[in-house]
């Protein structure tokens, strides 16, 4: 899906620029452009890059053994 429109940036080159090491909307913004017209954008990029950046939840033994 396109999360910046105004620089064709989607949720899997986000994801991918996360896995490459970017940390935050600035530093995406310095590599494409996105958030640096309108910025409507920001918000949604901000957070695919915290999702991306999240620890995997550990599985919770006591649910297991439910
Ligand atoms: S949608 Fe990203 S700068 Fe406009």
């Amino acid at each position: 899906m396109y999360v910046c429109v105004c620089f064709g940036i989607t949720d899997k080159a986000i994801q991918r620029a996360a896995a490459e090491g970017v940390r935050d909307v600035a530093e995406l913004t310095m590599r494409t452009g996105l958030g640096s017209n309108c910025g409507s954008c920001r918000d949604m990029a901000t957070a695919i890059l915290n999702d991306a950046h999240a620890p995997a939840l550990l599985p919770l033994p006591i649910l297991q053994a439910a």
